[in-house]
C-alpha cells in the first residue's frame, strides 16, 4: 500500500516523524514522503529532519510564502503532478497548516484516500485560518485520527460515521517522549545563562497577536513587565521577527535587558527550555500539548483553543490578548502553587504505531 506522507511547516515535522519510523517498521505500507516548502528556513525546516532523522523528502514542492490562496494554491498545482506519478492508496496530512488541506483536496478530487492525523479539533472561531483548513480537510478525510475525547465529540456532532473515526493518542507527544532523554542533555540553559525554572520562554506567531501593530505593541509591554520579574527567552518566528520591526518595535526589545529575542531553536533545546521553565506564555498549538505533558504552567494569549483536554487536565490556562489579564494569569501562577496535571488518555508515546495498525487493516478490507 503505498502512502505519500505530507509535511510543510514546522509543527508538522514533529508529527511527521513517528509516524514514517512506524510506517517504515510496517511491511504492509510503503510511505513516500513530500515536504510542501511551506517553511523553508533551515531553523524552520532542515534542523527538525537533522534532529528527529525524518527520512530526506522524496519530493519537495518548493512553494514558499504567499497568500493564503497563493500558497494553497501553488501546493495544489505542484502536488497534483507528484499523486498523478505515483498514484497512491492514501494521501496522508498531519495538523491544520495549509499544507494540510491543499494535498487532501488534490488527493481527494483524484479519488485517492486520505488519512487526516489531528483530526476532529475545533477551536470554533473561523477567524482562524487553520479553523478552516480543519473544518474542510475533515469533510474530505476517509480514516480521520483523533488525539484527544473532543474530536469524537466534534466529528460526531459534524455527521462522520464512526467506523472513519479512530481515537489514537497525540503523535506529538510521541516524538517528545522519544526525545526527552536526548533533550536532557541539551547545554541550551548554560549557553543562555538561565537557571532550571529560573525563567519564562515566550513564543507567538498567531497572526490575531502578530500581524495588528496595537496589539504586538500591547503584548510587548507585558514582555516589559515579565522580564522585569524573570529572564525571558524568546526564540522568534519568522513572521513574528518582521512585524516586530515593520512595527516599529524593535528599540524595546533591544532595551529589554533580561530578555533574549533569538531565532527560532531547534526542537532538541527547546525541548529543554520548556522542560526546565517557570512558566511558559505562547500562543502555539503544539506547544500547549507539550507544556501539559512536562506539567509546567502555560499561559496562552489566546481567547480559545482547540486542544481543550490541555485546559482540563493538563497545565494549560486561556489568558487572551488583554495586559491586564495576562500580567494577573502570570502573576497567580508564579505566586500559586505548583501546577498540577494529568496524562491525558493515550498521550504515551504509541500513536503511530496504532495508526499504522489501523491504515494495515484498512488496506486489507480492500483486498
Ligand atoms: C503556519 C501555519 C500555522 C502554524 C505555523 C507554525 C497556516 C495557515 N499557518 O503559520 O498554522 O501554527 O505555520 O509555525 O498554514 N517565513 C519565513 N521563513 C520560513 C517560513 C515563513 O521567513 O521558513 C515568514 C514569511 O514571511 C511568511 C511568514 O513567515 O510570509 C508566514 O509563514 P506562513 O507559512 O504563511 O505562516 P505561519 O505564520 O508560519
Ligand atoms: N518549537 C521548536 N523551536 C522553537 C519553537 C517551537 O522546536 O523555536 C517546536 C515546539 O516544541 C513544537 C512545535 O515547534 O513541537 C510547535 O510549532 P509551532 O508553534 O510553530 O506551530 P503550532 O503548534 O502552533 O501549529
Amino acid at each position: 500500500m503505498k502512502v505519500i506522507n505530507i509535511c510543510g511547516a514546522r509543527p508538522n515535522f514533529m508529527k511527521i516523524a513517528p509516524l514514517m519510523r512506524a510506517f517504515a517498521a510496517c511491511e504492509a505500507i510503503d510511505p513516500l514522503l513530500v515536504h510542501t516548502g511551506q517553511h523553508y528556513d533551515e531553523k524552520m525546516s532542515k534542523l527538525f529532519f537533522d534532529q528527529l532523522e525524518i527520512p530526506r523528502p522524496d519530493v519537495n514542492l518548493e512553494v514558499g510564502s504567499g497568500s493564503h490562496a497563493q500558497q494553497t494554491a501553488a501546493i495544489m498545482q505542484r502536488f497534483e503532478p507528484v499523486v498523478m506519478e505515483h498514484r497512491p492508496d492514501a494521501v496522508l496530512v498531519v495538523g491544520d497548516v495549509n499544507s494540510t488541506i491543499a494535498c487532501a483536496l488534490v488527493a481527494s478530487k483524484l479519488g485517492v484516500a486520505v488519512f487526516h492525523v489531528e483530526a476532529g479539533l475545533r477551536s470554533f472561531d473561523r477567524g482562524m485560518p487553520e479553523e478552516i483548513n480543519r473544518v474542510l480537510t475533515d469533510a474530505i478525510s476517509d480514516l480521520l485520527f483523533v488525539s484527544e475525547p473532543s474530536g469524537l465529540e466534534n466529528l460526531a456532532r459534524e455527521g462522520v460515521a464512526e467506523n472513519r473515526m479512530h481515537f489514537v493518542g497525540n503523535v506529538m507527544i510521541d516524538t517528545l517522549q522519544a526525545n526527552r532523554r536526548r533533550a536532557d542533555a541539551s547545554t541550551v540553559l548554560q549557553t543562555l545563562g538561565v537557571a532550571p525554572k529560573g525563567y519564562v520562554v515566550v513564543t507567538l506567531h498567531r497572526p490575531s497577536n502578530v500581524d495588528d501593530p496595537a496589539v504586538l505593541a500591547a503584548i510587548t509591554g507585558v514582555l516589559e513587565a515579565v522580564q522585569a520579574d524573570l529572564p525571558v527567552v524568546f526564540p522568534v518566528h519568522p513572521r513574528t521577527r518582521k512585524n516586530i520591526e515593520t512595527a516599529g518595535l524593535a528599540p524595546r526589545y533591544e532595551a529589554m535587558d533580561r530578555l533574549t529575542l533569538m531565532d527560532p531553536v531547534g526542537y532538541l533545546d527547546f525541548l529543554k527550555l520548556l522542560a526546565d521553565a517557570a512558566v511558559v506564555m505562547t500562543d502555539s498549538g503544539g506547544i500547549q500539548e507539550e507544556t501539559t505533558i512536562l506539567g509546567v504552567p502555560c499561559l496562552t494569549l489566546r481567547e480559545n483553543t482547540e486542544r481543550p483536554v490541555t485546559l482540563t487536565q493538563g497545565t494549560n490556562q486561556l489568558v487572551g490578548m488583554d495586559p491586564e489579564r495576562i500580567l494577573t494569569a502570570y502573576r497567580g501562577v508564579r505566586g500559586g502553587p505548583p501546577t498540577t496535571s494529568h496524562v491525558p488518555d493515550k498521550w504515551d508515546g504509541h500513536a503511530a504505531e496504532r495508526i499504522a495498525a489501523i491504515i494495515e487493516a484498512w488496506g486489507c478490507s480492500r483486498g
